[in-house]
């Protein structure tokens, strides 16, 4: 079979750090990937005044796979094409906890739940513009206090798309993804995340195309709960979720709450999928207050990592690199600063494939 083909996007901030520590560990693993670094992000910038050159984009399009660092101001368009063009509609965020990482809990033994996001529209459709321009085009339109868009004066507007199709799609993905779970040893149960006791109509359909499409899986159980109730409960009752489903910039939201359940940004990986090329990336951004330093945590993008091989169908190797990342942590002495160590983003890696030897 033929090797597959992986490339590797640092971005910006702490991306690139990241991203070539992740790097050092695929490429000496010896697993069976071939992985290109084309020129992206800040870097690319100096060199090719692009943050996203035409080949690179190109050798997007016919990877197999691909693992993206993070994105500041700089790697906007880069993000942006392998979000929204490439259309990865489903962002997949397991929240695991491992033995020796920094939660902020008591006890987190036993977390391992997942935030499936909503990826391509909700709060994120990119439709915002002038308040002026929405009330030329409505003028007769009146929310449902009976205010003309004229009543609000001056000022911008963002608009939160639910399509019909947009959500179902993600119902159906996040249906098959809970079965799957569950066949996996897993609850099997679907959290519908939604603001929808406001939000009546947007977050109304959000939440009963989630509901039509559970129904058609009887081993599933499903709960629903509003978003402000849930970021309370993702603190209190963590170990009761399996697979939350939600919105765009909620997931966003929770996600990063979440992530501290866990030891926080530096450990929580993601996937992209369903469109043309799936992407793997942490769920943390740029972290420009420590970028350059080497001091990063790589575990988000190894375990973005381990999520790729599982799409690839390199299962062992995705679950050796996963062992190798949870032993580390419980050797705890290979960690970065943000779980209390000193190692550099570099030595944690190097801790990582050392396990896997
Ligand atoms: P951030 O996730 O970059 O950083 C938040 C905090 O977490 C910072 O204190 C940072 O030092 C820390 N942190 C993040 N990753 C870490 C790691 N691997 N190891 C140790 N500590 C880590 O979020 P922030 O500061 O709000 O945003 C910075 C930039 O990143 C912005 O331009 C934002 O738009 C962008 N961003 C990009 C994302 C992406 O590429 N998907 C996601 C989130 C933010
Ligand atoms: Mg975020």
């Amino acid at each position: 079979m033929a090797k597959k083909k992986v490339v590797a996007l640092g971005g910006d901030g702490v991306g690139p750090e990241v991203v070539d520590a992740t790097c050092h560990v695929l490429q000496n693993a010896g697993f069976d990937l071939e992985i290109i670094k084309p020129p992206c992000g800040e870097a690319a910038m100096k060199d090719y005044s692009n943050a996203f050159p035409e080949e690179t984009r190109r050798l997007c399009d016919t990877a197999d796979a691909i693992l993206f660092g993070a994105t500041g101001i700089t790697s906007v368009a880069i993000l942006a094409y392998l979000r929204w063009f490439l259309d990865n509609y489903v962002n997949i965020r397991p929240v695991k906890y491992y033995v020796g990482a920094g939660t902020c809990l008591k006890d987190a033994l036993g977390i391992d739940f997942v935030i499936l996001r909503e990826n391509s529209e909700g709060m994120y459709s990119f439709a915002e513009g002038d308040l002026a321009l929405l009330r030329q085009k409505l003028a007769d339109f009146r929310t449902i206090m009976g205010k003309s868009l004229a009543d609000f004066g001056d000022g911008k507007f963002a608009l939160r798309i639910v399509s019909e199709r947009g959500t179902r799609r993600f119902a159906k993905y996040a249906c098959e993804y809970a079965t799957q779970r569950r066949k996996n040893g897993y609850l099997g149960k679907v959290t519908c995340v939604t603001k929808s006791n406001v939000l009546r109509q947007s977050d109304g359909l959000f939440q009963s195309i989630m509901e039509e499409e559970v129904k058609k899986y009887p081993e599933l159980s499903y709960e629903h709960y509003y978003v402000d109730d849930m970021a309370r409960r993702l603190l209190r009752f963590p170990k009761e979720f399996d697979v939350v489903a939600t919105e765009n910039m909620f997931g966003d939201i929770l996600a990063d709450e979440a992530s501290e359940l866990v030891g926080g940004l530096g450990v929580v990986g993601s996937a992209c999928v369903e469109g043309k090329v799936a992407y793997f990336e942490s769920v943390h951004g740029s972290a420009p207050d420590i970028a350059g330093r080497n001091i990063a945590n790589p575990t988000a993008t190894i375990l973005s990592a381990k999520l790729m091989l599982d799409y690839l169908e390199m299962h062992q190797e995705a679950d050796a690199l996963e062992r190798a990342v949870a032993a580390i942590y419980k050797d705890g002495k290979n960690l970065t600063y943000d779980q209390g160590g000193k190692a550099t983003t570099m030595e944690c890696a190097k801790a990582v494939l050392r396990q896997m030897k």
